[in-house]
């Protein structure tokens, strides 16, 4: 079985997936964190994120897997916490919106499907290109508001909210206006606002609605 989940940064959707991945036995993809790893790789080396060209050729070189609890590798390596720092934060836009940067790493989101027999993937795109016949479909969101108090709580950095804020709805702009694969709620995909709920209410909501659905 695969389920897609797509949402902005910081809708709780890593947190939901990993814990609906374990409640139904599958495996959990966290492609943030494979977009993430590729950025690293362009500022460790000094490339531009800027030059598609470059990015994609890091892209199609880097050594991505995943631990047994669905952290990325890079060349076996672990790829945390380097991969969340501000410097990668702000760059990874930047990187995942070039369309040859994404092909190999829309390849590997499906061979690990494969590989895997099913999954719990997570990301932009999910539900709309790169498992768009997935069995089960959602779209995650919260205000902006909201989403950076949670990452402010996350980072355990509480007085930082508002600069969060402004980075969380600058990301959202480069995501959802980028001109290839950009973030969108497709046709289809079941919407789930979770202002005011916590990630309990929401992995409830999920478990939910793929039970009483009869595919
Ligand atoms: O989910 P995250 O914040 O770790 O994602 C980091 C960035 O990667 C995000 O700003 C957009 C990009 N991304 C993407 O373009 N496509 C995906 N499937 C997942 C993330």
């Amino acid at each position: 079985m695969i389920v897609a989940i797509d949402g902005p940064a910081g809708a709780g959707k890593s947190t939901v997936a990993k814990s609906l991945a374990s409640a139904l036995g599958l495996h959990f993809l966290d492609t943030g964190a494979m977009y993430r790893a590729v950025t690293l790789e362009v500022l460790r080396r000094g490339l531009d994120p800027a030059n598609g060209r470059d990015c994609a050729k890091v892209a199609s070189e880097i050594e991505l897997d995943f631990d047994a609890q669905g952290k990325v590798l890079i060349a076996g390596e672990p790829g945390e916490p380097h991969i969340r720092s501000h410097e990668v934060t702000s760059h990874v836009s930047a990187v995942s919106a070039h369309g040859e940067v994404r092909d190999p790493i829309v390849a590997l989101q499906r061979s690990l499907a494969e590989r895997w027999g099913g999954l719990v993937a997570e990301g932009r795109d999910m539900t709309t290109v790169v498992f768009p016949r997935a069995e089960h479909r959602f779209f995650l969101n919260a205000s902006s508001s909201e989403r950076a108090r949670r990452r402010a709580l996350e980072l355990g950095t509480p007085s930082d909210v508002e600069r969060i804020r402004v980075d969380i709805e600058r990301r959202d702009r480069l995501d959802s206006t980028r001109a290839v694969a950009p973030l969108s709620r497709g046709e289809g995909v079941t919407l789930i606002e979770t202002d005011g709920k916590d990630a309990n209410d929401v992995l409830d909501t999920l478990l939910r609605t793929i039970r009483g659905s009869s595919k």
